[in-house]
């Protein structure tokens, strides 16, 4: 069956940004982190990051110009809550006005409550492997419902937990930089038990998390623990949570790593949307020291690495669309892009994704919202200032904001919901 070449007209294209990417002069775990000098490159810091907080009102027109009907944007919960316990009122009203500016505008928000950073104390205090930090996190939830009470606004209460625990948890590469495999199954079950929250105080909201999925290949094909390997991974880095968040039993399986199976009350059937954030397909190698799997980006097709050097493999995002199915509820790609830092390859990339979408879509994969990361270049975590990942240019001396030539791409398609072919 041939994809067809048109979006339905309630079909929502939106982009993405994150809080500590873009809004500038934050404190929190992660500025702390770029100080200890754990960043690739240890003299990068975030600092205004683009400015995105006092320049809100003028970037909404980036949104606008995209013929963007939602704005993926995140709450920082450092911003709201300092010190442990103390709400700041202005940071509370300063978000409430944007998220109004959004709604004037026509622009309906989905808003991620945990997109990787944390207030400075939190880890130290109430750290997501003990108890503790869920009493905090509810006090956070409840205020982020009363920050969006009246509004219409969609959630993603927790972007990829799955990177957050590998990252912060396994290989100790993110905050907390903790390297305990035991720690790190605590943590993932007080996520999914922090998503159970949010959907107590946020119900009827639409809720979802944004699960980052990965192709996993074996690196060496003839090799049957690569294989093995790579279909274990695949179960718990792409499924787990989504599986737990379904049935309401997590289970988690990386062999010398990971290994549990909890029942978690109240996640049976939490999401009223599955959220997706796709980029790549990784190879995996087992290798005889822990944590056992090296992966590996390959680039088979030969198309050429994305510049953080990623495979660009579109074909990826239609298989694992396909498999979205089984949870029965509509599929928002909550996140899709790639690093372009000269700017020639992003309207080429948003054509081939899009197409796997509308065959996806085709085959009856319930696929309702795309939001492409990210709405403008900004501060890409571990990388810092390399990786341009924007359908807007930022020049990162000045500020300046200007269209990629994938700006009236996205727009030409978003408005007429016609794909064509880019010349
Ligand atoms: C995702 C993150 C997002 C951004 C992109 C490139 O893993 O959610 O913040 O860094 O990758």
């Amino acid at each position: 069956m041939r994809a067809p070449l048109t979006f339905p007209s309630d079909f929502v294209f939106g982009a993405a940004t994150s809080a500590y990417q873009v809004e500038g002069h934050l404190e929190n775990d992660w500025s702390s982190w770029e100080r200890d000098g754990k960043l690739h490159d240890p003299r990068a810091r975030n600092g205004r990051a683009c400015e995105h907080w006092a320049r809100f009102a003028d970037d909404i027109s980036l949104l606008t110009g995209l013929g963007a009907s939602s704005y993926r944007l995140s709450l920082e919960w450092a911003r709201l809550e300092p010190k442990r316990g103390q709400w700041d009122d202005a940071a509370f009203n300063g978000y409430r006005q944007r998220l109004e500016a959004l709604r004037d505008a026509g622009i309906r928000p989905l808003v991620t409550l945990h997109h990787f950073t944390h207030p400075s104390w939190f880890h130290e205090e109430t750290p997501w492997h003990e108890r503790g930090c869920l009493d905090v996190w509810r006090a956070y939830v409840q205020r982020c419902e009363e920050l969006l009470r009246g509004l219409d606004a969609a959630v993603v209460s927790i972007n990829e937990p799955m990177v957050f625990l590998l990252a912060g948890y396994i290989a100790g590469a993110f905050p907390p930089g903790r390297k305990s495999p035991q720690e790190a199954f605590s943590a993932l079950e007080n996520l999914v038990r922090a998503h159970v929250i949010a959907k107590e105080l946020l119900a009827p909201r639409e809720l979802g998390i944004a699960q980052n999925m990965l192709v996993f290949a074996a690196d060496r094909p003839w090799h049957p623990v690569d294989q093995a390997l790579s279909r274990l991974v695949h179960d718990t880095y792409n499924h787990a949570f989504f599986e737990a968040l379904t049935t309401g039993t997590l289970v988690a399986t990386l062999p010398g790593v990971v290994r549990g199976k909890r029942f978690i009350d109240g996640a049976q059937d939490s999401m009223s949307f599955v959220g997706m954030n796709y980029y790549s397909r990784a190879h995996l190698r087992f290798v005889t020291q822990a944590p056992f799997v090296e992966y590996h980006f390959r680039d088979p097709k030969r198309r050429g690495l994305t510049d953080l050097k990623w495979e660009y493999y579109p074909e990826g995002f239609g298989q694992l669309l396909r498999q979205l199915t089984r949870y029965d509820k509509p599929v928002w790609v909550t996140e899709n892009g790639l690093d372009d830092r000269a700017g020639t390859r992003r309207v080429r990339f948003l054509y081939d994704h899009w197409k796997e979408l509308l065959q996806a879509r085709a085959e009856g994969v319930p696929v309702q919202a795309y939001f492409h990361w990210s709405l403008m270049d900004n501060f890409e975590w571990l990388e810092g200032w390399g990786p341009r990942f924007g359908l807007y240019h930022v020049d990162f001396a000045t500020l300046a904001r200007t269209p990629t030539p994938a700006v009236a791409y996205f727009k030409k398609v978003a408005t007429e919901r016609v794909l064509v072919e880019p010349g």
